[in-house]
């Protein structure tokens, strides 16, 4: 059982897919913080937000965001400092996102990638560290654009 609490939110184009996503997390052992939303049409920049104002004060360790694309609730995660969000289609992105760029947030399309691609992706995402190393100094520029 680990205690890192993972935030997750989607508008209503990845509702669907973050319900499945919150199993996944569950089963893995994490605790969860749900930010919404729901089945409702709302504006995904408000819910990246959220999240990534979660990340930044300490409430999640890491984070899922889910909207139609996952373009436009990543694009609004990544404007927050502390935010790094990555857009993941495949498990390698979601491996070489950790060990790479310490990605700290995963968004999905629930519009693009099917159920059981995502569960693939967030398990690697969850599971795999950041290498560090050449990495570090790379990662840290990031947070001094
Ligand atoms: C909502 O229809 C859709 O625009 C949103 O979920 C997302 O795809 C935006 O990037």
């Amino acid at each position: 059982m680990s205690s890192e609490t993972i935030a997750v939110a989607c508008d209503h184009g990845g509702y669907d897919l973050k319900l499945a996503l919150i199993e996944t997390i569950k089963e893995l052992g994490f605790e969860i913080l749900d930010l919404g939303s729901g089945t409702e049409s709302v504006d995904y920049p408000d819910f990246g937000y959220a999240l990534g104002h979660a990340i930044r004060d300490g409430q999640a360790t890491r984070g899922v965001l889910v909207c139609g694309s996952g373009i436009g609730i990543s694009i609004a995660a990544n404007r927050i400092a502390e935010v790094r969000c990555a857009l993941i289609h495949d498990a390698l992105g979601a491996k070489l996102s950790r060990q790479h760029n310490n990605a700290n947030v995963i968004a999905f399309g629930g519009r693009m990638t099917g159920i059981d691609l995502a569960r693939d992706c967030l398990k690697v995402f969850l599971e795999t560290e950041f290498e560090g190393g050449r990495h570090e100094r790379r990662v840290e520029k990031l947070s001094n654009p």
